[in-house]
């Protein structure tokens, strides 16, 4: 069945790059980014893993651990990660899941039948220190996913998370948010010492508030 947002990321066992990974043991206290590659030894896949391998400390900095998947067994995984160091100019350094078996790509639903019966589509899940399924993305296997997007709407989820602002359209860091509906003016006076621009009793708008002084 698909997964929708607020559910909980089903969690598995699995062997990986770096060795046999339980998903929630593994997670932590830390969100988390599972990503789905089509196949190994692909050319659009090769760039997605380097550019997640030179973002490292973005998502170190977010407290965001990254782990890939595809279907191809794990010598394979081996064997391609040194192409992707060699083209991409960084290593790999995060888990890559070898599910030869399908097991986590059924489980997540990442093989679309009427897409391509045998590989994978191109999954995003984000999930929250609280295991839960906070964004999904679905791409298709001819279109590389964008990262700096993949790290705005971290920064948006964590936003929300730590704050009750939402984020507008085209937002991005430092931009003014909003101010979540479920937050009164009474509690919103508290929250947000900073003030905010009532455009319309649902629409307050607010500095960011941790870029405020
Ligand atoms: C790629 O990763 O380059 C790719 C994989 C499957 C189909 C098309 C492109």
């Amino acid at each position: 069945m698909a997964i929708r947002l607020g559910d909980e990321a089903p969690d598995f066992t699995a062997e990986t790059t770096q060795g046999t990974v339980n998903f929630h043991e593994w997670l932590g206290d830390s969100w988390g980014v599972l990503f789905s590659h089509p196949k190994d030894y692909t050319p659009v896949c090769t760039t997605e893993l380097g550019m997640a391998a030179k973002l490292k400390p973005e998502f170190d900095k977010r407290n965001v651990k990254v782990i890939g998947l595809s279907v191809d067994p794990l010598d394979s995984h081996m064997g391609w990660e040194k192409d992707i160091e060699e083209t991409q100019g960084t290593a790999v350094n995060f888990p890559m899941i070898a599910d030869s078996d399908r097991k986590v790509s059924d489980l997540y639903d990442m093989i679309h039948p009427n897409a391509n019966d045998t590989f994978t589509v191109r999954s995003v899940f984000v999930v929250g220190p609280d295991k839960k399924v906070k964004l999904t993305l679905t791409y298709p296997a001819s279109t590389g996913r964008n990262f700096d997007e993949l790290l705005r709407v971290i920064d948006s989820l964590q936003l929300t998370a730590k704050y009750s602002v939402a984020t507008p359209v085209n937002w991005k860091d430092g931009d003014d948010c909003i101010i979540v509906p479920a937050v009164s003016n009474e509690d919103a006076k508290e929250k947000f010492p900073a003030g905010w621009n009532e455009i319309k009793p649902y629409l307050r708008v607010t500095p960011q508030p941790n870029k405020v002084g």
